[in-house]
């Protein structure tokens, strides 16, 4: 494999913002002005962020194209390369490859409705979608997030989402497992709870959804009782990754006929229905 295939553009760490236990929401900027200028990515796809001395890893852009100059990253504390970037200062310097991936097909998503469904940490790479859709309002017709997670203080952007519940453009419902006896006024119980009430024009809307594995079959299993096909429900997909670019096969699934880093990680329910380890 060439080296310079995989060699990452030096990016520094301008703000680190910890949002709640063991997540950090990292903003960083490219250090040179070009690559400033030239970076481009939609929504749904990842870099490969490397922690220099300590490895890499493939991290989802959680930003939107719409919002060029920084990029935003929320990283969960799991492990070795994870917890060295939890070691770096503010001014850091780390090194980003990328972007990598298909992301959403968001021209052939313009003009439909969007239903956005997530889970806990699934709420990452769907937000870059989200603030695209709502920084080009008109491209879209309703649209409707739904966000779940274990209890309030486990919601990822609580503060930035709970100001899109009084949008009149858009629906944004939030729930919680549990309340913990937290202060929390909104609804309890599964992400799914949160579709009751709730009407679809499903030949006119694309379902994005991402989550624990779990999730996915209960979500799914929603979806096409209200009618979507399989081809309209999006699926963001993770698996173990080493180079991105489709040339180690460590993201094989499906019998290695698709990679998760060049296929994916976004994909459709009809792509990968007959692979059952899949979700
Ligand atoms: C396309 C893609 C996008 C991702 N986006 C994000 C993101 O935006 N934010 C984020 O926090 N994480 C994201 N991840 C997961 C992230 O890459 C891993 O958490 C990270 O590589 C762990 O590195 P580590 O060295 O700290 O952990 P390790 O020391 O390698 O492992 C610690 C633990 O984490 C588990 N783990 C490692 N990698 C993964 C993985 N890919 N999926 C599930 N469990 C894993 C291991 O099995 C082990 O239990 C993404 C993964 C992929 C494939
Ligand atoms: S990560 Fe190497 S082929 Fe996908």
């Amino acid at each position: 494999m060439s080296v310079e295939l995989l060699k990452p553009e030096l990016a520094r760490i301008v703000r680190i913002k910890p949002m709640v236990e063991d997540h950090h929401l990292f903003q960083v900027r490219f250090e040179d002005a070009e690559t400033v200028e030239s970076f481009r990515h939609r929504p749904g796809q990842f870099v490969e962020m490397s922690v220099i001395g300590s490895g890499e890893m493939p991290i989802s852009i959680s930003s939107s194209p719409t919002r060029r100059g920084i990029l935003e990253f929320c990283v969960r504390r799991v492990g070795r390369v994870t917890n060295a970037l939890y070691r770096l200062p503010q001014n850091s310097l780390l090194g980003l490859r990328g972007p990598y991936g298909n992301g959403f097909p968001i021209e052939e998503m313009k003009g439909n409705n969007l239903l956005i469904v997530a889970g806990g940490l699934g709420m990452v790479p769907l937000r870059s979608l989200l603030w695209y859709a709502l920084d080009n309002r008109r491209d879209f017709k309703e649209i409707t997030l739904m966000y779940g997670c274990r209890s309030p203080a486990e919601m990822l952007f609580r503060y930035e989402l709970e100001t899109l519940t009084v949008r009149d453009d858009m629906s944004c419902l939030l729930t919680v497992d549990d309340k913990a006896g937290q202060e929390w006024d909104g609804n309890v119980g599964v992400a799914t709870d949160l579709f009751a009430g709730v009407e679809f024009d499903a030949a006119n809307t694309y379902a994005a959804i991402c989550g624990p594995p779990i999730f996915y079959k209960y979500v799914i299993q929603k979806l096409l009782e209200r009618g979507f096909s399989k081809g309209r429900i999006l699926m963001s997909l993770e698996r173990k990754m080493k180079c991105g670019i489709g040339k180690c096969g460590h993201c094989g699934i499906g019998g290695a006929k698709k990679l998760v880093c060049i296929d994916g990680p976004i994909f459709t329910y009809w792509d990968v229905v007959d692979m059952r380890e899949v979700i």
